[in-house]
């Protein structure tokens, strides 16, 4: 009997061709013996990345562009060494820009410095499970599952009620409005009778969402705010009679619990009432705010938010996650498997069990929710509860300080932890006072526009963010106005 070789030459390349290709593509193959070494390398360089962190400010800028050298390096067929990779890193990524986890980050919603998040996401890489499908790694489900679990009793949701991780509060906002949609089964031909209701300081993911599910043409009512910056109820009753009367028809109804500007938080129970008494879905983007609900404090502020049909957490702000964690809860979870449960032949094998994908836009998806279990199982949430309160008491507390800076318009007193103030002498003067903060390196604010006027705002969520540091600000700043005001400080109030 003749062999194959013989046979068929053409074979006999095409395997050597293979084999060939095989050892070219070996780097790609996990190897035991190169991972240990290449591990402690890059832990290595993770334990002096924090101490290099803690020594750099806040904010620095990269003035000389040393962060071309990454397009200069570009990405070339034959590999730098790990060392040299790490060198890259260390020179760009990790020298400039806003460290928003530091205690001195104070703008926009600040971040954290959460190193058992961090190992939880090395982790969650390193077993990179399918966790699209339940089928395929039922234990990283069941962990996401826990989470929202968890997260839904948090806010005072039934056990009816469901969610997903999402990447951020933009998604989760997105999966919110699309489930309110189907849940009223709107189509195109029905967008423009379909009213939305939202405040004047609702996060502009909102318009987004709206744009991309195909809602853009619904009218959408910016309800204004009251004196605390949350949504004037008056108004919206009357912006929703108004609509009825026009034969429109009153629809999704956003209240907000923690705006990014302001951190005011609608009042909740009163939406509630509202969007019954109009068979509304009330949707609650909660997405800084709505952790505080870990804190007896924080729940007297949310309450009523357990009423919603629909609410957005960000577990990376008011949790303190690394970035790419947030979550969208709806109070019948059912709503969103009809929104969001699609098949295909591909997936014929898969059971009937509710996966991820079956809640989400996506179907693969990264393992969320292991970076954010590590932390809080083994710290408890105990301490989470107590950052949180803090934050609230230390916002208070720097609320009537700075009150006691004269030439100061200071905003109401802080729902959650944000707070806004700005000097009297105009918006060049606010503009400049955030410069001053942001060039000298401790600090990192940001401004918005309140009333039409530059606002300096403070935003205390960063587990670092501590009474001394916030004190040593207010000192700062009560310098920064006097200065701007021209008063000498020996002879002011202050
Ligand atoms: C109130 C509010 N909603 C939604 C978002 C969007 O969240 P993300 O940046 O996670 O997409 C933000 C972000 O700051 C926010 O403050």
């Amino acid at each position: 009997m003749k062999n194959v070789k013989q046979e068929n030459p053409s074979q006999d390349s095409l395997v050597a061709k293979i084999d060939a290709l095989e050892a070219a593509a070996a780097p790609l193959v996990a190897n035991p013996a190169l991972d240990a070494g290449r591990s402690q390398a890059v832990f290595e360089h993770a334990v002096q990345l924090r101490r290099r962190k803690a020594e750099r400010p806040v904010f620095s800028r990269d003035e000389d562009g040393l962060c071309e050298s990454i397009r200069q390096a570009g990405i070339r067929e034959q590999g730098l060494p790990l060392d040299g990779a790490l060198e890259l890193l260390r020179d760009t990524v990790e020298q400039f820009g806003v460290q928003t986890g530091r205690g001195g980050s104070m703008a926009y919603i600040p971040g954290s410095e959460n190193q058992l998040g961090a190992l939880g996401a090395y982790l969650a890489a390193v077993s990179n499970p399918y966790t699209g499908v339940a089928d395929m790694n039922p234990g990283a489900v069941v962990m996401q599952e826990t989470l929202l679990r968890w997260l839904a009793d948090s806010i005072g949701f039934p056990a009816t009620s469901y969610g997903d991780l999402t990447s951020g509060g933009s998604i989760a906002n997105l999966s919110a409005v699309v489930t309110a949609r189907e849940a009223y089964g709107i189509r195109a031909a029905q967008v423009a009778n379909h009213v939305v209701y939202c405040s004047t300081h609702t996060h502009h993911s909102i318009s987004k969402a709206l744009h991309i599910a195909g809602l853009a043409e619904c009218p959408l009512r910016q309800i204004p705010c009251d004196a605390r910056f949350r949504m004037d109820c008056e108004q919206l009753r009357g912006a929703m009679s108004r609509d009825r009367a026009a034969g429109l028809r009153p629809w999704l109804i956003i209240g907000s619990a923690g705006t990014t500007d302001t951190g005011g938080v609608d009042e909740l129970s009163a939406l509630a009432d509202i969007s019954a008494e109009a068979g509304c879905w009330l949707h609650v983007d909660a997405a800084y705010g709505g952790s505080f609900a870990l804190c007896d404090e924080g729940r007297a502020v949310l309450r009523g938010i357990e009423r919603a049909d629909s609410v957005t957490l960000d577990p990376h702000k008011g949790l303190f996650a690394q970035g790419g964690i947030g979550a969208v809860l709806v109070r019948d979870g059912q709503r969103l498997c009809s929104a969001f449960r699609f098949s295909g032949s591909y997936l014929r094998d898969i059971s009937d069990l509710i996966s991820p994908a079956d809640v989400s836009p996506e179907l693969t998806r990264p393992f969320r929710a292991l970076p954010l279990w590590l932390p809080l199982v083994v710290l408890g949430v105990a301490p989470y509860r107590a950052a949180l309160a803090h934050k609230m008491a230390l916002a208070r507390h720097a609320h009537a300080r700075l009150q006691r800076i004269r030439g100061l318009w200071v905003g109401p007193e802080p729902q959650l932890s944000i707070l806004v103030f700005r000097c009297e002498e105009g918006d060049a003067a606010n503009e400049a006072i955030a410069r001053s903060f942001n060039n000298e390196g401790e600090y990192f604010i940001s401004t918005t526009v309140l009333e039409g006027r530059v606002t300096l705002r403070m935003a205390l969520l960063a587990p670092a963010t501590s009474r001394a540091l916030v004190d040593e600000f207010i000192d700062r700043l009560a310098v920064l106005v006097d200065e701007r005001a021209g008063i000498d400080r020996a002879s002011s109030a202050y």
